[in-house]
């Protein structure tokens, strides 16, 4: 074969190869820096809900309330029994090769009451031991402070809503870095305000579930943001120096695609309502609530007879502390939805009237199968479109998963993840987002809110009808220990 004709047989191969990848060529090699974790929470893992000192929570109250509001009617109680199995916990994170593992505190461990007197000091005890013993692994500690289980008694003054709650969350956050801070190298303030404040305040989808759409949803992430800024100004000003630790915010983020190209206004006013709403006041370099935002709900609060908007006004001095009080974005994705402008005329005072859009998950497989929900470019178009929007900052992605109903050889998991750390690298690599680390939602099967324990994420699968909750790696364990050890994503099945 004449030479000329050699070399173009070789780059029709080439861009086989290429696009056979998903894209053209590139070095699917994390950069060397780039750190590999798994997450987990302490309400939906630890079980051990009043042992050893611990107080009441919201969700050990909803729980215990109201069992039907849980698809299979089931709690924490008992969940992984990670209180009493940490160890374990950690040695599947070691078998892992995990740079870090990212746990969550629970308030009522260390102060039963919620109120911040009176240190329990078995609470304290129990995440020395695990915070201890990843240190011995190596394994660096990310450490949520607030994921979700609020401290019930000061959900009974108001929760979130009382502007109480910054006061309370900052003492919280002190004792918090007082005795872990020489340990713990990343803290996160909270885990998705839009989730907390929304489904929690605003809907009726998680505990308490207030279902004060539209009112309490929005003075909920008002006190958030005060708070979340007055843990990282204490941080910054009293511990930073010492322990030379990082400190962020973990908020949701899902893609919303315009469904026709007339759409990309709503698309947009979809995703600030979702997280422009927690993310504009920080990442913004004016700060305050997104123009949009405060347009919208104004003109809707307005035409329903409110004599004043409905969201909350932060004043000059509040958006200046609370602009640039983050490290790093933490950022959770897990869907792409696509939407619509839709103008509703309904008068009834809710989040969801405010945004003027609708939107749906963009799968064209809606059931609840392996395939279903895969939609990689979603994920690349959020992190392009975070760059672009908020001065391009470093994002730690604090969570990615794939839920299915509990198949130990999980291709369908293993095609997600797969595809989304394409994705990533792709964004790395061509979009030039400064992405510095993944995290696997979730290390194993566990309590998944309002779902139960029918919905699994866990890359370990639990057998929770044995007591002593043994832990089985699924296929996509492996998957995830071979792409962390050879630093790139080894090949696997596309089975969408
Ligand atoms: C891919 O990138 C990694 C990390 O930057 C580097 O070590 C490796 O040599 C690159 N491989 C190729 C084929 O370019
Ligand atoms: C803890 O709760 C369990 C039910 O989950 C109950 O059987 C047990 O008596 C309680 N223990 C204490 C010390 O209250
Ligand atoms: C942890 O890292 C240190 C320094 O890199 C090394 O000496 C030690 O053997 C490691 N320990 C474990 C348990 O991997
Ligand atoms: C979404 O776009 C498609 C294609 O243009 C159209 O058929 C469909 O009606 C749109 N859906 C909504 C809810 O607007
Ligand atoms: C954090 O502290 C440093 C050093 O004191 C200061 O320069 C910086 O402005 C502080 N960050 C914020 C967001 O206040
Ligand atoms: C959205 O819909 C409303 C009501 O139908 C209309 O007034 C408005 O112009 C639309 N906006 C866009 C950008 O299409
Ligand atoms: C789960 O545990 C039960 C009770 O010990 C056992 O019968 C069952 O086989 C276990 N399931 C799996 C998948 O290991
Ligand atoms: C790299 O991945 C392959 C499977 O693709 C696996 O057999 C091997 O053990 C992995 N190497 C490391 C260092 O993890």
């Amino acid at each position: 074969m004449p030479l000329f004709n050699m070399f173009s047989v070789f780059i029709i191969l080439v861009i086989f190869a290429a696009f056979d990848r998903g894209c053209w060529a590139i070095n699917y090699t994390f950069p060397d820096n780039f750190l590999f974790g798994t997450a987990t929470s302490s309400y939906q893992i630890e079980g051990a809900w009043n042992e050893s000192g611990k107080g009441e929570n919201t969700w050990d109250w909803y729980t215990h309330n109201y069992p039907e509001r849980i698809l299979d009617r089931t709690n924490g109680d008992i969940a992984c029994d990670s209180y009493h199995k940490y160890e374990e916990d950690i040695k599947l994170l070691k078998e892992l090769g995990v740079d870090f593992y990212r746990f969550s505190l629970s308030w009522t461990r260390i102060f039963p009451s919620g109120f911040p007197n009176n240190v329990n000091y078995e609470g304290i005890n129990y995440y020395n031991k695990i915070l201890n013993l990843l240190a011995a692994n190596n394994i660096t500690a990310m450490v949520t402070l607030f994921h979700w289980d609020l401290p019930q008694r000061l959900m009974e003054l108001g929760g979130l809503t009382n502007p109480r709650f910054i006061a309370f969350y900052t003492e919280y956050a002190r004792t918090a870095f007082e005795f872990f801070g020489d340990r713990v190298k990343y803290w996160l303030t909270f885990n998705e305000p839009f989730q907390t404040c929304m489904f929690s305040y605003g809907d009726t989808r998680l505990a308490p579930a207030l279902g004060m759409s539209g009112i309490a949803d929005y003075l909920c992430g008002h006190n958030l943001l005060k708070a979340h800024a007055a843990a990282y100004h204490l941080y910054n000003t009293t511990y930073r120096s010492k322990y030379e630790g990082k400190i962020a915010i973990s908020i949701s983020a899902e893609w919303f695609e315009p469904n026709n190209t007339y759409d990309e206004a709503a698309a947009d006013r979809v995703r600030q309502f979702w997280y422009g709403i927690h993310m504009h006041p920080i990442f913004s370099s004016e700060g305050d609530y997104p123009e949009v935002v405060k347009e919208y709900i104004a003109t809707q609060s307005s035409l329903e007879g409110y004599k004043r908007s409905r969201l909350p006004q932060f004043t000059p001095d509040e958006i200046n502390y609370i602009k640039g009080t983050s490290d790093f974005m933490g950022l959770n994705h897990y869907n792409t939805y696509l939407a619509t402008n839709a103008s509703s005329t309904s008068l009834e005072t809710s989040y969801y009237n405010d945004i003027q859009a609708s939107y749906w998950l963009s799968s064209s497989n809606m059931e609840d199968s392996d395939t279903a929900r895969i939609v990689p470019w979603g994920f690349r178009k959020l992190l392009v479109w975070v760059k672009n929007t908020f001065n391009d900052p470093e994002i730690f992605v604090t969570e990615n998963g794939y839920y299915d109903f509990g198949d130990i050889d999980d291709r369908g998991r293993i095609s997600f993840y797969g595809q989304y750390l394409e994705a990533l690298l792709e964004a790395i690599y061509i979009d030039n987002v400064k992405v510095i680390a993944y995290t696997a939602w979730t290390l194993m099967d566990n309590f998944e809110w309002n779902l139960g324990y029918e919905y699994k994420y866990g890359i370990y699968y639990v057998n929770f009808t044995d007591p002593d909750r043994p832990r089985i790696p699924k296929s996509s364990a492996y998957f995830i220990k071979n792409v962390i050890g050879n630093r790139t994503v080894v090949s696997y099945d596309r089975v969408v």
